[in-house]
């Protein structure tokens, strides 16, 4: 990102750990993304003690007890909150100015995936100038967040896709701008987009969550692809609990060990060929040069990170067979 010119606010919907999200502020982030305000009061309150966060919330808000909560939670943190309705910056703004704190306000521009956002630029102009004028807010810039761009294959179709969606949010700026406000952060982008984002040019602030870990999905979709050059960090370790059976053995990973929204996992090493076998168990095909005896364990390369650690209270951290140490997840369930 140094290299490209470009921030890294690392989403951490991915990992929902406030270890994983220090060692990548350590690492040079200039903050983070959290999904929900809950999420973002985990990681606050967990890390507390050690540093002042700078958050942005990429969801917006709809109520004014939410708007409460990211006023308090402004107390504590700098907030930046996305907003795709000018209505909500009125309960944020009165919010933040009675509990005494600011917030930080991108505007929300649908750049295509069409599930948040302003659907044009003249609405992300009337957002950019009511944030700039009520009390407690601070009009910070834009976010265009192209999730439907993420895992198009092959990667010419999404270069096109990317560059048709940071041409919209292009667009906002422009009118923002021409409105005579500054915009401080164009922020978007992932883990398919990355690189195609700094060739647009459009995003100053990538927003990757998946990297850190990846998934099956990811791995398909990139499949050697310059922006498929990060390891495979994320493993449900699970045991061979049934060998009777002669072309099958079962594993104690089924439908409740993992995301079930995007195809199976896949077993490290190959070996087998991994399938749900129902809520508790799951089922590895046997294979010749593998021999999967009851009590071995397997490595599978979950099909979605995301979901997948928001089912577990901790993730270990491990180095080849060592156990280094173990990390809670401490904003697991925080989704609201
Ligand atoms: C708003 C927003 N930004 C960033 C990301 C991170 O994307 P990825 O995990 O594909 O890098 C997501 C993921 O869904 C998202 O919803």
């Amino acid at each position: 990102m140094d290299a490209a010119g470009l921030l890294l606010r690392p989403h951490t919907k991915s990992h929902k750990s406030a270890f994983v999200a220090t060692r990548q502020l350590d690492a040079g982030a200039t903050g983070i993304c959290c999904a929900k305000p809950s999420e973002a009061e985990a990681l606050v309150t967990a890390l507390l003690d050690e540093r002042r966060l700078d958050v942005l919330l990429t969801s917006p808000i709809a109520t004014t007890a939410t708007a409460g909560r990211v006023a308090r939670l402004a107390l504590d943190a700098e907030v930046t909150v996305a907003v795709d309705d000018v209505e909500a910056l009125t309960s944020l703004s009165e919010a933040a100015t009675s509990v005494g704190s600011t917030v930080a306000v991108v505007g929300d521009v649908d750049v295509g995936l069409g599930r948040t956002g302003v659907v044009d630029a003249s609405s992300a102009a009337r957002i950019a100038a009511r944030a700039n004028e009520l009390p407690s807010l601070r009009f910070a810039g834009l976010q265009g967040y192209a999730g439907h761009v993420q895992h198009v294959a092959p990667r010419a179709s999404r270069g096109a896709a990317n560059s048709a969606a940071t041409a919209k949010l292009g667009a906002a700026r422009d009118e923002v701008q021409a409105a005579g406000l500054t915009i401080d952060v164009l922020t978007g982008g992932g883990t398919g987009s990355w690189i195609l984002d700094e060739a647009d040019g459009v995003i100053s602030e990538i927003q990757a969550g998946s990297y850190v870990f990846m998934d099956r999905e990811y791995r398909d979709a990139l499949d050697g692809d310059p922006e498929d050059c990060f390891a495979q960090s994320l493993y449900v370790l699970t045991t061979v609990i049934s060998a009777n059976q002669r072309d099958f053995v079962t594993v104690d990973a089924g439908l409740k060990s993992m995301a079930t929204d995007a195809g199976p996992a896949v077993v490290r090493g190959g070996g087998g060929t991994y399938a749900f076998f129902g809520d508790e168990q799951g089922l590895v095909t046997r294979s010749e040069d593998v021999a999967l005896a009851r009590g071995s364990r397997l490595m599978l390369v979950p099909p979605h990170c995301d979901p997948t650690v928001n089912l577990y209270d901790h993730m270990w951290l491990v180095e080849g067979d060592r156990v280094l140490g173990v990390c809670g997840v401490v904003a697991r369930g925080r989704s609201y």
